[in-house]
């Protein structure tokens, strides 16, 4: 059902580093998200694929986990992402636009649903600092980085709760270190009363 499959996508922020994640797994994720929507069909989205240590362990250290559980330093030492899905937008298709960005968006929840489908974990990653990713993975001078998707089998425990209307919905971990995601009900967030 894809109702499970959405909830079950929750981000992942450790990861279990003796499951390798093959190319060929990532080159999957990418294709389905290859055939999504596209503003004018223009398909600008071009992806730099790493299950190498060498760069993924580069990549760790250009991203952000975590910003609102600072104190755990997340990923734990040794559960670090064993690959990484960086969407870029090729600036020789189209020059970009905020349009675009949305594709980012529907290509990065895409990938996620697909890993989720085969037993595994992302998170998008979006504090970055996309010139510097590009320098440092010596992209070429026409991709432009939007998004950083981390990849693997999860280690974690993450729920969704639902939160009554004025609530916080800041994430957290409780007691058991299990994930919590706070989320907003159905009759708030239609604008639309009958
Ligand atoms: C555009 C975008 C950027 C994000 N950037 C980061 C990030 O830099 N670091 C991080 O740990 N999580 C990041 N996340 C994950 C969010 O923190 C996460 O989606 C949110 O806490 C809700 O949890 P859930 O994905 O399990 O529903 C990002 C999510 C989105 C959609």
């Amino acid at each position: 059902m894809l109702r499970d499959l959405v909830t079950a996508n929750r981000s992942c922020r450790g990861f279990d580093r003796s499951r390798k994640i093959k190319r060929e797994e990532l080159l999957e994720m990418v294709d389905l998200a290859r055939v999504t929507a596209s503003a004018i069909n223009k398909q600008p989205l071009k992806y730099f694929i790493s299950n190498k240590d060498i760069i993924t362990d580069k990549i760790t250290d250009l991203v952000s986990f975590g910003g609102l559980l600072k104190d755990l330093n997340l990923p734990y030492k040794g559960e670090e992402p064993p690959a990484y899905i960086v969407i870029c937008h090729d600036k020789s298709i189209v020059e970009e636009q905020p349009i675009f960005m949305y594709e980012a968006g529907i290509s990065a929840q895409t990938i996620g649903l697909k890993a989720t489908e085969m037993g595994l974990a992302i998170c998008i990653m979006g504090g970055i600092d996309p010139k510097k990713v590009k320098e440092e993975l010596f992209l070429p001078d026409e991709m432009e980085v939007k998004l950083i998707i981390a990849v693997g089998k999860s280690l974690e425990k993450a729920e969704i709760k639902e939160v009554e209307s004025g609530e916080g919905v800041k994430y957290y971990r409780d007691n058991d270190g299990v994930q919590i995601v706070p989320k907003r009900k159905l009759e708030d967030i239609i604008i639309n009363r009958e």
